[in-house]
């Protein structure tokens, strides 16, 4: 492979790659601000210039280019020899800065970026300790930009990556350069806001305190934040995200790169559709029908109960049945089956409702955006398979509920972010008399109040597992928080009925999603869960940089 010098280094490239690419992929840090790997290449920022040496042609002798070249930019040559710390180049990196920093504000105490700002962390690298500007700064507006986004244009640095992702990514074009000069100016065009589905993607491609998440203004200091890595868990994109949470409180969600699955992007729905995991109104104990309501204080009684009158139920049924929802995990489903055809290997078994929403819709910039509006239908098909020939569809177990008065043990579960019940559901439950019916599920809902039994689950935030995206992908996700009050995560709750029907698995045994698929790929054959490593605490999550104590 050919080779170039980077600062002392001697690494290889492929044919094509920049020298900041290059850089960038060895860890050596080249300071850079319209540069973007999803986005064209424009070279306007200037801050990544650098000496460069190449092989004369004709001669082969090593000759310095005269002017300074833009790093982002510039393809590797085979024996180019690239200085970013040489005088000439450290002197650029200053004026740079100190050009883009004198009309600047300023504001970091009060401004949200602060602590993940290029501008900030350049300025302690490569900026002057001190302004020489005396002169009166140039004040320009703040701007309501779109439904998500603000624009504080006196930190933008002109990069233009916002404008390029809403022409190259989105294709919808809403931003522009207005003005010239030291009055120029990020805009929308007139009666055109920033509302397309991806739009809150520009806020975290902006390098400085520019583009603001309206959701997360001033909400939390981000160097209390704790990324936990994880996928969308509402709709079948499969995207890979990260959590950002504090104290058991998740305040926003941040796209992680995957360049075969999302790229660098998530759809606005998946970045704000977690707020219903801090919901005032989730179920939080175990409730049983007729019965008074359990306190805090009796959570253990209340599942020992929630358990044992569900166990005698199923195992007293003629047919039971059991519906595994499609916002539920591998895991979950494995363990649910194989309680429920433990207790009778007759148990139907069934995939919940898989919501749509219009169609699948492309960006230009190779993105997209699934109708499918649940994260696992095909992992939950996949591993019901495993253990019977003939899984139904929630329409198809809705007829079998109307015709097959034999079905009369129901175990149910849920764990939507609004609500999922029809009234077609509950009246085919109704169908014959007497129904016995065990629920898990996260919000209350019409089923809440028929239900014999309630469990309350945890959302897929609250607990790790494995979901098959709308492509077949099967991605391992981490816990992030842990669950809601007295809540289980569905795979503890099975793990947890396995051992009151004399499962061979000891009492308490908790749940841990690798051991999990161990065992799915060992006893079921699904051996293609064996090699799924879940990124854990140790390996990928990254911890807050401090914690907030309350004096
Ligand atoms: S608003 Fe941010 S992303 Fe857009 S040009 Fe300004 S600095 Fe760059
Ligand atoms: S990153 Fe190279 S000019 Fe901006």
């Amino acid at each position: 492979m050919p080779k170039i010098t980077i600062n002392g280094r001697d690494l290889e490239f492929e044919k094509g790659q920049t020298i900041l690419q290059v850089a960038l992929d060895h860890e050596i840090e080249i300071p850079h601000y319209c540069y973007h790997p999803g986005l064209s290449i424009v070279a306007n920022c200037r801050i990544c210039l650098a000496e460069v040496h190449a092989p004369n042609p004709k001669t082969g002798e090593l000759e310095a280019i005269p002017k300074l070249m833009p790093t982002c930019q510039t393809a590797c040559g085979e024996g180019q020899v690239v200085y970013t710390d040489s005088p000439k180049s450290i002197a650029n990196q200053k004026a740079v800065m100190e050009y883009l920093l004198i009309n600047h504000p300023v504001d970091c105490p009060v401004c949200d970026q602060a602590g993940e700002c290029h501008l900030q962390d350049y300025s302690y690298q490569y900026g002057r300790s001190e302004s020489r500007f005396q002169e009166e700064k140039i004040k320009q507006p703040k701007k309501d930009v779109g439904h998500h986004v603000l624009l504080y244009s006196d930190r933008c640095i002109m990069c233009t990556r916002c404008v390029r992702f809403t022409r190259e990514i989105t294709g919808t074009g809403e931003l522009m350069v207005e003005g010239r000069g030291a009055k120029e100016q990020i805009d929308i065009f007139p009666g055109l806001p920033l509302n397309n589905e991806l739009s809150a993607n520009v806020i975290d491609i902006c390098p400085v305190g520019a583009l603001l998440d309206k959701d997360f203004l001033f909400q939390q200091r981000v160097w209390f934040l704790t990324k936990t890595p994880s996928i969308d868990g509402i709709t079948a994109s499969g995207d890979n995200i990260s959590i950002e949470h504090n104290k058991g409180v998740i305040y926003r969600l941040k796209p992680r790169t995957n360049v075969d699955v999302n790229k660098w992007w998530i759809t606005d729905e998946v970045r704000y559709g977690w707020k219903f995991i801090h919901r005032e109104d989730r179920l939080r104990l175990p409730i049983i029908k007729g019965e008074d309501a359990f306190s805090d204080g009796e959570a253990p009684l209340a599942y020992a109960t929630a358990y044992e009158t569900v166990n005698e139920k199923m195992r007293a049924a003629k047919r039971p049945a059991l519906l595994v929802s499609p916002m539920l995990s591998c895991e979950d489903a494995y363990l649910l089956a194989s309680y429920a055809m433990g207790v009778n290997p007759q148990t139907v078994l069934a995939v919940g409702p898989v919501p749509t929403s219009g169609q699948d819709k492309s960006f230009p910039g190779g993105f997209t955006l699934y109708a499918e509006k649940a994260p696992n239908a095909r992992g939950v098909r996949r591993v019901l398979g495993k253990f019977a020939k003939n899984v139904l569809e929630f329409s198809a177990f809705e007829e079998a509920l109307k015709k097959d008065a034999a079905i009369d043990a129901l175990l149910l579960t849920g764990n939507y972010p609004s609500d999922w019940v029809t009234p077609g559901f509950t009246q085919a439950i109704d169908a014959q008399r007497g129904r016995f019916v065990a629920l898990i599920d996260t919000l209350p809902t019409a089923l809440t109040a028929r239900a014999d039994v309630v469990i309350p689950g945890a959302t897929w935030a609250e607990k790790s597992g494995t979901f098959e995206n709308a492509k077949g992908r099967l991605q391992a996700f981490a816990r992030a928080i842990e669950p809601r009050d007295y809540c289980k995560g569905e795979s503890q709750i099975a793990l947890d009925l396995i051992s009151l029907n004399g499962g061979e698995d000891a009492p308490n045994r908790r749940s841990d999603a690798s051991s999990i698929r161990a065992q799915m790929a060992s006893e079921h054959g699904l051996s293609e869960f064996a090699a799924l490593v879940e990124p854990t605490s140790h390996e990928e999550e990254v911890q807050a940089d401090m914690e907030l104590v309350e004096l």
